[in-house]
């Protein structure tokens, strides 16, 4: 797969699916399931570090992830979170962050929450020949500013800002909890995919976090499905090998 190819999706009316990936063996097992691309999401701050948001994530710490990824995938996209602040620095800050990621990892590009306000910076980041994910709508790295995650854009916000990406060259747009009618009238509008999260079926694409999907993020998001209870398996696992290891059970011999 290829940014071209991901977004020519579109036009064929299939759905993309997308889910976050941040070591090897997982990556793997996404890849060989067909999902169409991979984020090595910031959200790794909290599902793999146990941190309370995403904030401290660290550019280091998504070259460190993301390289891992993108060996692990051979089909799938890869894609990069830019880490808190993000586009929020000066032009130079953000190209040398964002090509570091790029020549560091071999991902194929960059997720960016991003508005509106953000427009000539992921012009400039394209023109660079940097693939950019515009993320708009409910932006976690502004958890500080609201103090909970919630929405965060009213609905002409919101569509000013999935015009602006889309103009800029950005070659798909996570829509995070935007509402489902909303969400539906910009994926109509855009001619580069939507891919939802919390933000209804009519997104041209769905995206979740990993550990959410397999029952290990400790909660399920409302907008989350758990498949699989992974929880429960590890649990039982490690505690029927203690329990073997204590009587002798294992090893046999
Ligand atoms: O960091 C992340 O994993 C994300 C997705 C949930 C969209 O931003």
């Amino acid at each position: 797969m290829n940014i071209p190819e991901f977004t020519a999706i579109k036009k064929t009316g299939r759905k993309l699916s997308m889910l976050t990936a941040y070591d090897f063996p997982t990556a793997q097992l996404v890849d060989q399931a067909g999902i169409d691309a991979i984020l090595v999401g910031d959200s790794l701050g909290m599902v793999v570090q146990g941190k309370a948001n995403t904030l401290p994530v660290t550019l280091e710490e998504m070259i460190y992830h993301t390289e891992i990824v993108r060996r692990a995938a051979q089909n799938a996209l890869v894609i990069a979170d830019l880490p808190f602040p993000g586009g929020h620095q000066s032009w130079v800050e953000t190209l040398r962050d964002c090509s570091q990621i790029m020549k560091r990892t071999n991902c194929h590009g960059i997720k960016m929450e991003t508005s509106f306000q953000q427009k000539e910076m992921v012009a400039r980041l394209v023109d660079a020949g940097i693939p950019v994910l515009a993320h708009i709508g409910l932006l976690p790295q502004k958890i500080q500013m609201f103090g909970k995650y919630s929405i965060q854009r009213v609905q002409d916000e919101l569509m000013r800002d999935a015009l602006a990406v889309q103009e800029a060259g950005a070659f798909g747009v996570v829509l995070e909890c935007v509402e489902r009618e909303i969400a539906g009238e910009i994926t109509q509008e855009l001619e580069i995919p939507t891919i939802g999260i919390g933000s209804g079926a009519k997104c041209d694409g769905q995206i979740l976090v990993l550990q959410d999907i397999l029952g290990l993020s400790g909660r399920t998001p409302k907008h989350a499905k758990q498949y699989v209870d992974l929880h429960a398996a590890i649990l039982g696992a490690c505690e029927a090998y203690k329990k073997d290891v204590e009587e002798g059970v294992f090893p046999a011999k």
